[in-house]
């Protein structure tokens, strides 16, 4: 059965514009909540696959989205390749030991972590039983850069200051973390599509750190090696890339994916002129106009009236945040499915 969201990806046309939500898995829905509290931490519910299954298929259940996205986290991969990573509250993950040299480099291992990644892909096999077949199903990593910023940095930044050190005093080090990460990276995201995903997506959160040429170098060009080997291997699986606010450098983007993640930062009027003919264009929502349905009254309005519901994927400009109504959040699928309707 053909699927409306896989379809749109290839840029097929399709009777509306298919829509989900980045992180539409999470704690703005009750349902998430119980099921996480009966798990104990985020990391076991991650490993658990019957429960990181059932917090799946929620978004599609309650909120009727075309696609779902597999329950996990970007950082379990270099959690598997050997760091110590914790979630602690009310400070997000923790790398408890960051890299700081080549030796540290040398440790971590990629094959075990595609081993080990086990839970990952026995999730994606329970959902894929249980959705229904014309609902795609997401799978996704993060890109080697936004991954090295946490493995160097031990935890969130704001001036990633020590990972950018690294970049101008010793890009050989870096460079060999993101080799490594980029490897790790394509053995789980070949098993993940021979697992059922549907469509990749690689999500470049902290994009917007680098300067452009820094960026091309030490991000973009993992992506593209990436991309560029599903591609040559899995012809038919779309990719998504989600480079998050890099609006000044779209016309270097190339490389072999099929879909644009636009942030809510960059005007899809300046995504369309500089991508839309060479890549489907997916986004780009704020996502505090969920806090009011007027605001996404006009938001659904202000990108329809760009894209005229072609090429084009609907979806909040980065991920809901968890104090969202969920009746917003069904009022915006569902405006968004009537609106676009031919
Ligand atoms: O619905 C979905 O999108 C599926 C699952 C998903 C999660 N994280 C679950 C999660 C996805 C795709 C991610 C990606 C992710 N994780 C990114 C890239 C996407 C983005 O938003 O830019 C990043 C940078 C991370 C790293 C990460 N994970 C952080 C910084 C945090 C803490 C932030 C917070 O909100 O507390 C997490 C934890 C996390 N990952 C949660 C969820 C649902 C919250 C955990 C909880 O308390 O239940």
């Amino acid at each position: 059965m053909s699927k409306i969201f896989v379809d749109a990806c290839l840029g097929k046309k399709t009777p509306y514009t298919p829509v989900w939500m980045m992180r539409q898995a999470g704690r703005y829905l009750p349902e998430y909540m119980e099921v996480r509290s009966q798990a104990g931490d985020f990391l076991s519910l991650c490993k658990d696959y019957e429960k990181a299954c059932e917090v799946s298929l929620q978004p599609v259940d309650i909120l009727g989205v075309d696609a779902a996205i597999m329950f996990s986290d970007i950082l379990v991969v270099p959690l598997e390749m050997g760091m110590d990573l914790k979630f602690v509250k009310g400070e997000g993950p923790v790398f408890s030991d960051p890299i700081q040299s080549m030796a540290d480099v040398e440790k971590l291992d990629i094959n075990k972590a595609a081993e080990n990644l086990q839970y990952v892909y026995d999730t994606i096999k329970a959902i894929r039983g249980k959705l229904a077949a014309d609902v795609a199903l997401i799978g996704f990593c993060g890109a080697p850069w936004t991954l090295a910023t946490y493995m160097i940095e031990g935890h969130g930044t704001k001036t990633y200051a020590k990972v950018k050190k690294i970049i101008y005093s010793n890009p050989e080090l870096m460079h060999a973390l993101l080799k490594k990460t980029t490897e790790a990276l394509k053995l789980y995201l070949e098993n993940q599509i021979k697992s059922g995903a549907d469509v990749i997506m690689i999500f470049d959160s902290w994009a917007a750190a680098l300067e452009e040429s820094a960026y091309f170098e030490f991000s973009w060009n993992y992506i593209k090696e990436i991309t560029h080997f599903l591609k040559s291997k899995y012809p038919q699986t779309p990719l998504i890339v989600f480079p998050k606010g890099i609006s000044g450098y779209l016309d270097k983007i190339d490389g072999d994916f099929d879909v644009f993640g636009v942030d809510w930062s960059t005007p899809m009027e300046l995504a369309k002129e500089k991508l839309g003919d060479k890549y489907v264009l997916q986004g780009n929502m704020e996502p505090t106009r969920l806090y009011d349905k007027k605001a996404i009254d006009e938001g659904i309005e202000k990108i329809t009236a760009v894209m005229k519901n072609e090429r084009h994927i609907f979806n909040l400009g980065h991920g809901i945040l968890p104090d969202v109504p969920v009746e917003n959040a069904q009022y915006f699928i569902k405006s968004v499915q009537e609106k676009t309707k031919f």
